[in-house]
């Protein structure tokens, strides 16, 4: 049986026509960058996330540099994040000078820690980010909580979390700044890098806009040094579509994670544990099983594809070498990382596919 870890193509199937059709009044435009698409498509982002300002930019990494510029964080400064994440998350961190401080993940959510977070304050932390890991979001009124208690703004990295909410609020909207991705594989993918960047603040708003566009306020006016970290109208166009049709997507990734969830409740396996107010668009869907890589082997005899996220954890790997931190600084890190997997997942799963995949898993 063939299966793909993530089903794009189906996907393109399904909305080719509309996707085509959209992408091809770009081209007769000429208009590439910004206009009609990216404005439709920041509103239709303001819309569905309730935020006030959602920002187009070119990729989650970069929604996460500019949100970092745009608070001024840079040498000196200290921002606070979880280890067990994709590398992105702290290396925006480092780029900008500042140091990462990392706090050890919850055991069940896989998301950062809160009652850990205030014994890593100190007068030098300029940010919290928590990630909102495989869908799921951090525990976001614990962190805001904290944060506010010691003036510090709290970055959401909602890479993976778009479309997911808590507490009946969507993920990007639950702090200061909410940053996501719209690399292709995330649960709203484009057709090349993209991402955006959620706010309600106004001058925080202005300011991204400006950075992102080399900070200029009018052409050839810079008011700040900044970057090229535009969203190219293509993907614009194509993000309109499939934000279209996202509501339905996410309502079947949320049924067929909670119906992996079922079959595999008495195998031995450690299925994902979906915290009390939120719903998880995952984006993976991630198991922890003990003996990891006999469990990939023999999925892949069958031909059923995996993928480790992540298999070491951020302080752990030699580019974080000068934070100077060691093994057994983040023990609940360092455990799942060993153990953890990813299932094949996407809304164009067929319940015989994961009949297929549980069955697997239980041989
Ligand atoms: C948690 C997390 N943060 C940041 C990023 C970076 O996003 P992008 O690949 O769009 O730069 C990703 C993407 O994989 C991610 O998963």
């Amino acid at each position: 049986m063939k299966i793909n870890f993530i089903d794009l193509k189906a996907q393109y199937k399904e909305y080719q026509t509309e996707i085509d059709s959209e992408v091809l009044e770009v081209f007769s435009s000429a208009q590439f960058i910004g206009g009609e698409k990216l404005n439709k498509l920041e509103n239709s982002l303001v819309t569905y996330t309730g935020a006030k300002h959602a920002i187009g930019c070119s990729s989650g990494t970069d929604a996460l540099i500019l949100s970092l510029m745009a608070l001024d964080i840079g040498a000196g400064d200290e921002v606070i994040t979880t280890p067990f994440t994709f590398i992105a998350t702290a290396e925006v961190i480092a780029f900008l000078g500042a140091k990462s401080v990392f706090v050890d993940i919850d055991e069940d959510t896989y998301n950062i820690d809160p009652s850990l977070i205030e014994d890593a304050i100190t007068d030098r932390t300029k940010a919290i980010i928590p990630v909102s890991l495989y869908g799921q979001c951090a525990d976001m009124d614990a962190i805001n909580a904290i944060a506010a208690k010691h003036e510090i703004p709290v970055i959401e990295d909602a890479c993976q979390s778009f479309g997911a909410t808590y507490h009946g609020k969507k993920s990007c909207n639950l702090s200061t700044i909410g940053c996501t991705s719209f690399f292709p594989s995330k649960p709203l993918g484009a057709y090349g890098d993209g991402g955006a960047i959620f706010t309600n603040d106004e001058e925080i708003a202005q300011k991204i806009r400006m950075l992102l566009n080399h900070g200029q306020n009018e052409r050839y006016k810079h008011k700040f040094i900044g970057m090229n970290g535009r969203l190219d109208a293509v993907q614009a166009a194509v993000l309109n579509v499939k934000l279209k049709h996202f509501d339905k997507e996410t309502i079947a990734r949320e049924h067929i994670g909670a119906r992996y969830s079922d079959l595999l409740e008495d195998v031995g396996v450690i299925t994902p544990k979906i915290a009390e107010g939120n719903v998880s668009v995952f984006a993976q869907y991630s198991i922890r099983v003990k003996d990891r890589e006999a469990m990939i082997a023999k999925l892949g005899e069958k031909e059923i594809p995996t993928a480790v996220h992540y298999p070491v954890p951020l302080h752990l790997q030699e580019a974080f070498s000068p934070l100077g931190y060691k093994k057994g600084d983040f023990p609940v890190s360092e455990e799942v990382s060993t153990q953890i997997m990813s299932l094949p997942m996407s809304p164009y799963l067929t319940e015989a596919q994961q009949d297929f995949i549980v069955e697997a898993i239980k041989g």
